[in-house]
């Protein structure tokens, strides 16, 4: 067969994820695993114990297309208590097969042929490709280096009459940085009195430190107004092979992001959002998580202060930059190679996380591991 005219790849730039690549690389070579973004840690015996008693009753065949019910409810009940936010659980909350999901469906149904769409990089590698099979254009604004802070002049410069939608994400994957009430008043200004629509990804709302709020679109009516938070629980139950996530919206966004849900899922696993919804309830078990991580993020950074590496603040996620231009001139995808094979730690690059290959001599650092494998992987990059 020859399929020469057959095949015109709807993405013809998309290849092998980073951290495919990278993980992949840290198993042949038996390195430290710090490169792609999940817990080492066993998750709660509870939720495992949960999820069994409801397969077990017989919850095993499709849930409701947007979502187990109370589960809905209880995602609307943790809105109202930590943002003082309503979202009506029967036509404004969706429950999705993990972030991933959300994201395609916000982005599929907002964008038509032509529309314009914002992106902030570095960005999560799932924005861009499903701007672009909506046959959407992507303008993008990058965080300024080194504080990754986001240049709104520059982000109010790209908007013109096709923008559709901006997106954001806080606390930030890849950076760790987080969005400020300045921020978020900003693009309240901009957007305000305009067709434009906001995706807000806040998959790290629990991940945040030293006692920072996290500045969710919730806090802000106008703004939430025209708003998709999108969360995951992956993230905050430390269960990423779950792929359960969620998202909450006015009723008139929400219903044209559910006629594509249907049409991608239908309906996410059922005996997981019924145990999910039952271990919502008990709120210890997500407000435990900044002082959790920030616990490892501290043991991992203080290591590493010791180290020729030079660390940046990392205020949210899992994550933690380390700027390595004292130590080589490398490129980050050279230097993150050589460092996994020849040291034996991985981690990824932040350059593939921007379209053009910005290269600013970081790396990504996951420290959603164990005390153990932190130590060790800190000790070695001492000795770099
Ligand atoms: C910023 C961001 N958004 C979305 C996702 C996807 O989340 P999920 O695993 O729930 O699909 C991730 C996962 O790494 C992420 O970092």
């Amino acid at each position: 067969m020859n399929y020469n005219g057959l095949i015109m790849s709807r993405l013809p730039h998309a290849g092998t994820s980073i951290f495919a690549v990278m993980s992949g690389l840290a198993n042949e070579v038996g390195a430290i695993n710090l490169s792609q973004g999940f817990p080492d840690f066993p998750i709660s015996m509870e939720l495992v114990d949960l999820v069994n008693h409801y397969m077990h009753k017989g919850f095993n065949q499709y849930a409701p297309m947007p979502g187990v019910l109370a589960l809905r409810e209880a995602i609307a009940e943790k809105a109202s208590d930590t943002f003082g936010i309503t979202y009506d659980p029967q036509t404004e909350i969706t429950v999705t097969a993990g972030a991933t999901e959300a994201i395609f469906c916000v982005i599929t149904a907002m964008i038509h042929p032509g529309d314009e769409a914002i992106i902030i990089e570095p960005a999560y590698d799932s924005y861009a490709p499903a701007v672009e099979l909506s046959g959407g254009v992507v303008r993008y604004s990058s965080l300024q280096v080194p504080s990754y802070t986001i240049n709104w002049p520059e982000v109010r410069s790209l908007i013109n009459n096709r923008t559709k939608l901006i997106m954001i994400n806080t606390p930030h994957n890849p950076t760790g940085s987080v969005l400020l009430a300045t921020d978020l008043a900003e693009l309240d200004r901009i957007t305000r009195g305009t067709n434009i629509t906001v995706m807000s990804d806040e998959v790290y709302e629990h991940l945040i430190f030293e006692g920072i709020r996290h500045e969710s679109v919730c806090y802000y009516p106008e703004l939430a107004s025209r708003s998709f938070v999108i969360g995951s629980f992956g993230k905050t139950f430390h269960t990423t092979g779950w792929k359960t996530g969620f998202i909450m919206a006015p009723a008139v966004l929400m219903a044209e992001v559910r006629k594509v849900h249907q049409f991608v899922v239908f309906a996410s696993n059922t005996p997981i959002q019924h145990a999910v919804a039952d271990y919502l309830k008990e709120k210890e078990n997500y407000l435990q998580l900044p002082a959790f991580y920030q616990q490892k993020r501290d043991l991992f950074a203080g290591l590493v202060k010791e180290s020729r590496f030079r660390v940046i603040p990392s205020y949210g996620t899992y994550f933690q930059l380390l700027d390595y231009s004292a130590i080589s001139d490398e490129k980050e995808m050279d230097f993150a190679v050589r460092i996994t094979r020849e040291f034996g730690v991985a981690s990824v690059p932040v350059s593939p996380f921007y379209h053009d290959k910005q290269d600013h001599k970081v790396l990504r650092f996951c420290f959603a591991k164990t005390e153990e494998t932190l130590i060790k992987a800190a000790e070695i990059l001492c000795t770099i």
